[in-house]
């Protein structure tokens, strides 16, 4: 794998995290920390597994779907196709649609991380097909897209895959948002393939997200496990529970993080002593669910259009392929 960095925003991303926590955590109302700092080495590990447990349904959904229609999909994508995948993790998936892709012809596979260590498991996953060369981006999303967009080779087209329900890690109308930000860095003409978690009942949603292990739990304890490793802090991982829930109102799992007693927690590299009260909670995720008509609606509110969709029977899923007006 060849890999690329993008200008990062600060040349030092522990300030960054360092910001960020003390914004998040000084908040009225709500604490927050952004999601996307739940993946360091640990994190993307851990993310893993989660993904193999029977709890969570999504990624074996997108998988099947993957691998039964990789060709369809593949075939209705013009040539010659550069593929850039928002948020790869490991890749493993993915390795459906570049087989079928490589069976066609040589292309080159660019995954977008901020994880380092997703995209070294990632190089380490997909580096043995024989025809796609691999140029990794380790970068926020958009930084990433803009890079491979501005090196595409006259007459490619672009793939963009953002699999695993990822999307719905964004607040509505966030989501909107961020997909007509990834619609300007494309041409028309260029695709997207986004894979979605639909609403179902809401055992088997919250299980996917509080699983009997506790890996999950685990996951969601490691960011403050992060903090304390990055930015010195003293957070007592005892005194925090795990807590997924069910918002009916937008349709999303929330995971939290929720304060056992009344205490008080020191981050030095933030600048930051913050108190919480017993029981209340540090939001870390949002995982929103669409319903069909919901996920149309949202890319033409983007200027996409849906080329076609395919939906896992076993565990409401869907993979939808949109091309840009
Ligand atoms: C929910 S996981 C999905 C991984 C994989 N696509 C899958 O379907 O299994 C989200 C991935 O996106 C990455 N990620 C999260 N926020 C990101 C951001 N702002 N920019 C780039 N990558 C990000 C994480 O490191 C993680 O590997």
């Amino acid at each position: 794998m060849i890999l690329r960095q993008t200008v990062p925003t600060t040349a030092d991303p522990i300030a960054d995290f360092a910001v960020d926590v003390r914004e998040g955590l000084l908040r009225t109302g709500q604490k927050e920390l952004p999601s996307k700092y739940l993946y360091d080495e640990v994190g993307s590990a851990l993310f893993e597994v989660i993904s193999a447990l029977p709890e969570y349904g999504l990624t074996r959904a997108d998988e099947r779907l993957l691998r039964e229609n990789a060709v369809e999909i593949v075939a209705r994508v013009k040539s010659p196709v550069v593929v850039a995948e928002l948020g790869s993790g490991s890749g493993k998936k993915t390795r459906y649609l570049l087989e079928a892709l490589d069976r066609r012809q040589q292309t080159r596979y660019c995954p977008i991380e901020i994880s380092h260590s997703a995209l070294t498991m990632c190089a380490r996953e997909l580096g043995d097909i024989e025809h796609i060369s691999i140029v990794g981006f380790e970068s926020e999303y958009l930084d990433g897209l803009l890079e491979v967009a501005d090196n595409r080779r006259p007459g490619e087209h672009l793939l963009v895959l953002f699999l695993g329900s990822t999307i719905g890690n964004f607040d509505r109308p966030a989501d909107v948002k961020f997909l007509r930000a990834v619609r300007r860095i494309l041409q028309p003409g260029d695709f997207l393939l986004l894979g979605t978690d639909l609403v179902k009942p809401t055992p088997p949603m919250l299980d996917a997200y509080d699983d009997c292990l506790g890996v999950t739990a685990a996951f969601n304890l490691n960011l403050l496990a992060r903090i304390n490793r990055d930015l010195g802090g003293n957070f007592a991982l005892a005194q925090f529970k795990h807590e997924a829930r069910y918002n009916p109102e937008t349709r999303s799992i929330e995971m939290h993080m929720r304060s056992e007693r009344f205490q008080n927690v020191t981050i030095p590299r933030a600048g930051l002593t913050v108190t919480f009260r017993e029981g209340e909670t540090i939001w870390t995720e949002c995982s929103h669910k669409y319903s069909r008509p919901e996920l149309l609606h949202l890319a033409m509110s983007a200027s996409f259009r849906c080329k076609q969709q395919w939906v896992d029977d076993e565990w409401p899923f869907a993979e939808t392929l949109l091309i840009a007006q």
